[in-house]
């Protein structure tokens, strides 16, 4: 394809100037202060946020919480969105079966979020340090997440009430589900009848 001269100069022109606006106010963007929305996270927050807890429980910190302590802060902080007993409000359903009386069986695909779908305890540690409440991701002290993944797991019959979770108590949970998971295998060369999951 061929364009006259007449049409591409200012084309180029039009572009070259595109590019120096575009450069510009990004720059000015991001001199900007941000006066009117969020805040600076703490160091403790940055720091809390920055921790990766392997399923083997590597990285999980000192500290430790029961049911108990954990059902005050699931009242005032998670039933909001996830229920008064983890039933599912706004949000995902966090509890099946009951305290004493975990879920036996298969889970539908409705049924992979309560947390005793999970194959590992750590993860609920995990996510629920990183992630909840939903709005203030990070925020929790270990000490409550402790307390309430031991809520939460009290609650989906798969500890007692009174069994104290930290960092040695923890990896050694034995979640109801850790068998039922396929492994990923990968499979080479790729075969399009069978997935790769075979
Ligand atoms: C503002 C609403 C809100 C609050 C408050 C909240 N959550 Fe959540 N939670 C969510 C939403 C939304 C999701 C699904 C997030 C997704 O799938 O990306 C979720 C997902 C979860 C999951 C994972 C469920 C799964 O397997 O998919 C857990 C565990 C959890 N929340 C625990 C908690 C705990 C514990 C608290 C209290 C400290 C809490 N949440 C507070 C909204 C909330």
């Amino acid at each position: 394809m061929c364009y006259s001269r007449r049409f591409l100069v200012p084309f180029i022109w039009a572009l070259i100037v595109a590019a120096i606006l575009l450069a510009t106010s990004g720059v000015i963007l991001a001199q900007r202060a941000y006066s009117n929305i969020g805040r600076t996270p703490t160091d403790e927050e940055i720091r809390n946020l920055g921790i990766i807890v392997s399923p083997g429980g590597k990285n999980l910190p000192p500290g430790q919480g029961t049911a108990k302590e954990g059902a005050e802060l699931y009242a005032k902080q998670c039933a909001v969105c996830h229920g008064k007993t983890g039933e599912g409000a706004v949000a995902d359903k966090l509890v099946m079966g009951s305290p004493g009386n975990p879920h036996q069986g298969t889970y539908t695909d409705q049924d992979r979020h309560p947390i005793g779908f999970w194959a590992y305890s750590t993860t609920v540690w995990d996510y629920i340090n990183r992630a909840m409440p939903a709005n203030k991701g990070g925020t929790l002290k270990p000490d409550e997440v402790y307390a309430l993944t031991a809520y939460l797991l009290y609650m989906n019959g798969i500890i007692k009430e009174s069994d104290v979770m930290d960092a040695q108590s923890l990896p050694k949970v034995q979640m109801p589900n850790r068998e039922n998971f396929v492994p990923a295998k990968p499979v080479w060369p790729p075969d399009p009848k069978k997935p790769s999951w075979y």
